[in-house]
């Protein structure tokens, strides 16, 4: 059994903000595996290499100059916390993620973030490939109407507008293209418990991870 969280789920769950909380309240360190992607992605952007170029994307995934200073991220020295952020680096991660070569590239580096303390790390295959002897799995979930809602709250864009519909049309894309495609696709692990988010809080939400880890901690 590793000290692991992991947190699985499509993208605007909340994943990030629960996984991350977690970790603070069990003093354990976090891996938002997303970001690597979406590094990924930025980096070929910049490079002028196409998301589809799947040996080129590789290369670049397996040398990333990045580096997490607290809560910001450095590509090749610039902060690039906000970028790695948008709908359209959304969808390049998307893209590139479902190439074998770029997993592959991306494996051992998230493992790398496992120490002593312990890790909470979200994605879509921590708990299936990245770290299947996690002590806890969890699929976390919501409505993509609830997600796509988070977001536009996030973002400041009212709920009635072209943008929201925007928002709602990528989010469900991006769930299409994760869960259909041949590599680590997005699923609920039979082993994972299902978290879904929809009608809770943050704070409910953590709190019943919390919760599941002390049981499992008790019953051992
Ligand atoms: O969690 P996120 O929205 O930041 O992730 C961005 C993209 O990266 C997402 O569309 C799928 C991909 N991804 C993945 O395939 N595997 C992971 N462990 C994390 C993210």
């Amino acid at each position: 059994m590793q000290k692991v969280i992991a947190i699985d789920g499509p993208s605007a769950s909340g994943k990030g903000t629960i996984a991350a909380r977690v970790a603070h309240a069990l003093g354990w360190d976090y891996l938002d595996s997303g970001a690597l992607y979406r590094l990924t992605a930025l980096h070929a952007q910049n490079q002028q290499v196409a998301w589809q170029d799947e040996q080129a994307v590789a290369d670049l995934a397996a040398h990333l100059p990045v580096a997490f200073s607290g809560s910001q991220i450095l590509l090749a020295g610039n902060d690039v916390s906000q970028s790695i952020r948008s709908e359209q680096i959304g969808m390049g991660a998307s893209a590139i993620a479902a190439l074998p070569l770029v997993r592959q590239a991306l494996l051992q580096r998230q493992r790398d973030f496992l120490g002593e303390r312990g890790l909470v790390a979200d994605g879509r295959d921590m708990g299936s490939v990245v770290f299947p002897q996690a002590a806890l799995k969890i699929f976390l979930t919501a409505t993509p109407q609830i997600r796509a809602e988070r977001r536009a709250k996030q973002l400041n864009i009212a709920t009635q507008s072209p943008e929201f519909e925007r928002i709602l049309a990528d989010i469900m894309a991006r769930d299409e293209n994760d869960r259909r495609r041949s590599v680590a696709p997005l699923r609920q692990l039979p082993d994972a418990r299902l978290l879904d988010t929809t009608h809770l809080t943050i704070e409910q939400a953590v709190q019943q991870v919390l919760d599941w880890f002390q049981s499992l901690c008790s019953s051992d």
